[in-house]
């Protein structure tokens, strides 16, 4: 499906939230949600839901869910479902598995990390490699290109190193490294690599196992379910790490990584929002890995398109500053306007019913990075699939007016 043939518009009509005349251009903080999630949530509730693991039918439909959850995060990456482990959200679970991991580190142990990540995916292994005494590197941004260069990795990984972690793309300059040729460097050394999906994965084809990703990590919010993350990892991997946990709770893989009692109408949303993502696709008759991938290619293009108009547009008016040239980028924009503070820019968009989000947004390293953190940061506006020409049409012509 090429990005003319997309059809926009019956994407749109799936989302009730955006019926209130608003332009969300704030998916990078969390998508809106079709019609099909949120019923799927509602109906777990209606047919009777109870814990996990017991002997009546509203428990053993738990167990479904919680099975068919699994099942639906490893089709939309290219995983296994015995090594998907669903938690609250991205930032909780990292903190897990970097605790779980640092049982194993010691003093001269090196773990790397990226300047371009979200904070969550640099702070939880600062904080976890303090503890083990292990070292810390660093990854370094390009501020004038925002691109993280591959070849740095060389340098920075060697027979120390135990973990690498690093973002498949930015959440505010879009940025999109290449995370294969920095996954090979990081397997060369006999270390494992952690990749953030978080903003990736609402963008395009995922396939944990050719980009080399040992763990990789995506959050449902961000593609249209609920607040529902998860790590995908190889279950063999899994086996070999024990997080804290508590003497009755389960201790196989990937239980064993999930404390207490899981939101399980939402995981039955996460199944969901994986049916609306894979029925973006013309194909019938497939399985759902494969229409995933058709239909993420498709997405990709279609917001490839769009977001050449968004980002065109910023680039040529004169009183605003784009920041990020990256070569693959996700489609998401972060700028400053001229004699305005990020925060105004983004009052004054929401009172013409344009959503934008300003300031760091939890991109502190990279933020820093470009010297704009102590001025309020950038605003970002960023493009998901229901997203379309009127959304960056009406960003294009405020922005436009905003003179001072
Ligand atoms: C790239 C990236 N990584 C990690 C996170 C944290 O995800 P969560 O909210 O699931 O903890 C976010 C959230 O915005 C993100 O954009």
């Amino acid at each position: 499906m090429s990005a003319e043939s997309y059809d926009a518009s019956r994407v749109r009509g799936l989302f009730p939230a955006l019926a209130d005349g608003y332009a969300y251009l704030d998916g990078a903080a969390g998508t809106q949600l079709p019609e099909s999630v949120i019923e799927a949530i509602a109906n777990a509730y209606r047919s009777g839901l109870s814990n996990t693991d017991g002997a009546f039918p509203a428990s053993l439909r738990a167990n479904r869910i919680v099975a068919e959850c699994r099942q639906a995060v490893a089709d939309l990456v290219g995983g296994e479902p015995e090594g998907v482990v669903l938690g609250p959200n991205m930032t909780t679970l990292t903190y897990r598995l970097a605790f779980a991991m640092a049982k194993r580190w010691k003093p001269g142990d090196e773990i790397v990390v990226s300047r371009l990540d979200h904070d969550a995916n640099i702070r939880p292994w600062i904080q976890a490699a303090a503890l083990a005494g292990a070292t810390v590197r660093w990854a370094e941004v390009d501020p004038a290109t925002g691109q993280l260069p591959s070849e740095q990795y060389q340098d920075l990984v060697g027979d120390r190193t135990k973990l690498v972690a690093f973002t498949a793309a930015s959440n505010v300059l879009g940025t999109r490294p290449d995370v294969a040729a920095i996954t090979a460097t990081v397997h060369k050394a006999g270390a494992l690599a952690y990749v953030d999906g978080v903003h990736a994965t609402p963008h395009g084809t995922v396939d944990v196992r050719a980009w080399g990703a040992d763990f990789y990590t995506t959050s449902s919010y961000k593609w249209c379910g609920p607040h529902v993350g998860a790590v995908i990892a190889d279950p063999a991997l899994l086996e070999g790490l024990h997080p804290d946990k508590l003497v009755p709770a389960a201790d196989e893989v990937p239980d064993r990584f999930q404390t207490g009692t899981p939101p399980l109408a939402d995981y039955a949303g996460v199944t969901a929002a994986v049916e609306h993502l894979a029925s973006l696709s013309p194909a019938v008759g497939h399985d759902r890995r494969h229409r995933l991938v058709l239909a993420m290619r498709a997405v990709e293009a279609y917001e490839s398109k769009l977001f050449s108009v968004l980002l065109g547009g910023l680039e040529e008016m004169e009183h605003v500053t784009v920041y990020g040239k990256a070569e693959r980028r996700a489609p998401t924009a972060y700028f400053t306007v001229d004699g305005y503070d990020p925060w105004e820019v983004a009052k004054d968009l929401a009172e013409r019913k344009i959503n934008v989000w300003s300031g760091d947004n939890y991109a502190w390293e990279v933020t820093g990075a470009l010297g704009i953190r102590d001025n309020g940061c950038a605003v970002r506006a960023g493009l998901v699939h229901y997203n379309d020409h009127t959304d960056v049409d009406r960003l294009l012509e405020a922005v436009a007016t905003l003179r001072r």
